[in-house]
């Protein structure tokens, strides 16, 4: 009854506040682009495409002699990158590549380059990619559990269906300590492992139920909603966030061009910690270039709240 009475006022209330944009804005843009000290004829790497609102102005900064990879696991917001950049004048050679970042040093052994100006990160998903992909990332709307960047992922690739039915009950307690500090870690697993006894779990609705029921009141009546750590915690899984940033950072040190930068920008806490820690790790070869994260200016966060929790760091290749 309690798992009945809850969802129902999970459903009677305002679901989120955040504005519902089919637009995705890029975040921290001027800052990410300054930081990456376009050399005009370079060759740079955007390791997170989506719809190229970064790649974009890196393309125009660069212009006809500079090389432009664009990586995204995405691969029908890559398609449409593809399509924007292409019609910029005086074009930089443009390469896109449908993968996830985490194997930059093979695709650039691919594309028979040796080493990069500049590397942008902008972690996470798009505001397309929660709203609109039907792929699960969103507790708003009743989609299957899948929640994997790849839009097109074959059999083998590891979803937020195969986690919430097949990870032990510890093991889906400890992602959601380690990808988001859950409170309710212990009691969320365990209504998970209770629920797919009954039945798989199959849509996101049916995890919320889950969640609602397993979570006490008052914290179903939070500002933020309760499902909220849930969802970016097996988001966190399902993709191997972290693993994929940290290959990403160990492989800078060997790719990046002396004087070449790369930007990473994150989202929360644990990535930025993960992102600090590798960076500092290389501290012998790639030097920061600010002290502290750059985050956005009051107006930036204004005119996209998404925005809000968002921290760019820049190295330099020593
Ligand atoms: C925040 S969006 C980037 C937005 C873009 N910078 C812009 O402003 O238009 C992050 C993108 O990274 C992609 N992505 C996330 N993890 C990835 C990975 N490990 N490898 C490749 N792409 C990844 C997502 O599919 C998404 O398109």
């Amino acid at each position: 009854m309690e798992k009945i009475l809850s969802h129902i006022s999970f459903l009677s209330r305002p679901p989120i506040k955040i504005k519902l944009s089919t637009m995705h804005i890029p975040v921290l843009l001027n800052e990410s682009i300054e930081g990456l000290n376009i050399k005009e004829g370079g060759i740079y790497v955007d390791c997170t495409t989506n719809r190229g609102g970064h790649s974009i102005k890196i393309a125009k900064a660069l212009k006809k002699g500079g090389t432009l990879i664009c990586i995204d696991l995405d691969k029908v917001a890559l398609k449409e990158a593809e399509q924007e950049i292409s019609k910029i004048k005086n074009v930089p050679t443009l390469h896109f590549i449908h993968s996830n970042f985490r194997h930059l040093p093979s695709i650039l052994k691919e594309l028979g380059v040796g080493h990069v100006d500049g590397i942008l990160a902008d972690l996470g998903l798009s505001s397309q990619e929660l709203d609109e992909s039907k792929r699960g990332f969103s507790f708003r709307f009743d989609e299957p559990l899948l929640m994997t960047y790849d839009s097109n992922p074959s059999e083998d690739v590891t979803t937020a269906f195969d986690i919430v039915n097949y990870w032990s009950e510890s093991t889906i307690a400890d992602i959601l300590y380690g990808f988001s500090d859950e409170t309710y870690r212990g009691r969320i697993a365990s209504a998970i492992v209770k629920a797919r006894i009954e039945k798989p779990i199959k849509t996101t609705f049916e995890l919320v139920d889950i969640i609602a029921g397993a979570v006490p009141t008052i914290y179903r009546h939070k500002k933020t909603h309760f499902a909220t750590k849930t969802f970016q915690a097996l988001r966190m899984a399902a993709n191997d966030e972290l693993g994929s940033i940290n290959d990403l950072i160990a492989s800078l040190p060997n790719i990046l061009a002396s004087n070449g930068r790369a930007c990473i920008i994150t989202f929360h806490s644990t990535e930025d910690r993960i992102v600090k820690q590798g960076l500092r790790a290389n501290n012998d070869t790639l030097k920061a270039i600010t002290k502290k994260a750059i985050i956005p200016q009051e107006k930036e966060i204004n005119e996209n709240p998404r925005a809000r929790s968002a921290q760019l760091r820049i190295v330099e290749r020593i």
